[in-house]
């Protein structure tokens, strides 16, 4: 009796023993198991770990750029408004002594009047000069400087008064605007503009001069930045003037001359007669739809490093569209011309 329990205790102990024998070999591939993914886990982790630190790498570098570029911009800004406010200062400068010229041209061509009659006096009065004035007549060429004193006169009073355009242009240029919008003729700004851009449009070697035709309709002034305003246009008109030249490589001068750069300016306003609509339309070498998405972007520019910063429509945009709450918009084929129209609310 105590055998067979025994035998029976036995058989259950072996069985309890293949019992645990099979749950700790599945335990153990259990183990195995886990051993694998969290081998795998940990791998995946130091990856995720690896290219976070690449990650956070680059956007250190990033930042760090875009730290230098603000820099540079705020040096930039910096440097701008103390050129524009030494700009205006030399324009205002510059009127001190164009007033004395200026002043003083009224009466030397008075005295020289005088003169010249006082000589046709004592010629009448003498007709029998002696032999030494008729000589010095003679050398000095009288009939001559009496034709061309007046034009000698004229001629000045065309110098000071490009001079003084020149700085009156400057002024509105560089003018620093107030918090306030202020009531400005738009034409005056544009006129000032391309009075800036003279020299940019004048002939050279490669081309004629650049053709502007202006078209102005009837726009009382309007409530504005001018100083903004102009930077505007002038943004705008260099473009013109660089797509221009752009289009004139590989041409000769008598060819462009056949068909000749043009900027034409018109203006207008809509029909409620609530905006002031400024197209500035240019024959140059136009945009690609590709480049015509991009170009109102922050530092897009397809010029030369150098010649382009890529700044220039997108602040022209922010003036008009932020400061202004008007609209930019452009319209351009490849190879034929673009143009940019702005509309500015009138009141
Ligand atoms: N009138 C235009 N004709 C052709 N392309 C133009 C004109 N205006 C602007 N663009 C294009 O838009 C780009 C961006 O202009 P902008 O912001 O003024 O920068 P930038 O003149 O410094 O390149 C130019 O590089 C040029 O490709
Ligand atoms: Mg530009």
């Amino acid at each position: 009796m105590e055998f067979l329990d025994y035998q029976q205790e036995n058989k259950e102990l072996k069985k309890a023993n293949r019992i645990l024998q099979k749950q700790l070999e599945r335990s153990e591939v259990d183990r195995v198991k886990l051993e694998e993914t969290n081998e795998k886990k940990e791998y995946l982790l130091r990856k995720v770990i690896t290219e976070l630190k690449e990650y956070q790498n680059n956007l250190e570098e990033r930042s760090h750029e875009l730290e230098m570029m603000l820099l540079n911009l705020q040096i930039m800004q910096n440097k701008m408004s103390s050129l524009g406010s030494l700009v205006a200062d030399v324009a205002h400068e510059i009127n001190n002594p164009l007033g004395f010229i200026e002043g003083n041209l009224t009466p030397a061509q008075e005295y020289i009047q005088n003169l010249l009659h006082l000589i046709d006096l004592y010629q009448e009065t003498y007709p029998q000069a002696s032999q030494e004035i008729q000589e010095i007549i003679k050398r000095m060429d009288l009939e001559y400087v009496r034709e061309d004193l007046p034009k000698l006169i004229s001629s000045m009073r065309e110098g000071t008064n490009r001079i003084s355009n020149i700085s009156s242009s400057l002024r509105t240029f560089s003018r620093i605007d107030t918090e306030q919008k202020v009531l400005f003729n738009l034409h005056e700004c544009i006129d000032n503009t391309l009075f800036i851009l003279k020299h940019r449009l004048k002939d050279n070697k490669i081309r004629p001069t650049i053709q502007v035709v202006k078209s102005y309709g009837d726009i009382p002034p309007i409530p504005c930045f001018p100083g903004q305003l102009s930077q505007v246009f002038m943004n705008l008109l260099a473009n013109a003037i660089d797509a221009l030249d752009e289009s004139n490589s590989g041409l000769g001068f008598d060819e462009i001359k056949k068909s000749p750069n043009q900027i034409i300016i018109h203006t207008a306003r809509n029909k409620d007669e609530n905006q002031a609509l400024i197209s500035i339309q240019d024959n140059g070498v136009g945009m690609s739809p590709d480049i015509q998405q991009k170009m109102f972007s922050h530092l897009f520019t397809t010029k030369p490093v150098g010649k382009g910063t890529g700044l220039g429509l997108s602040i022209a945009y922010q003036i008009i569209v932020q400061k202004h709450r008007g609209t930019l918009e452009v319209k351009s084929v490849l190879g034929k011309g673009s143009e940019f129209i702005i509309s500015i609310p009138i009141f």
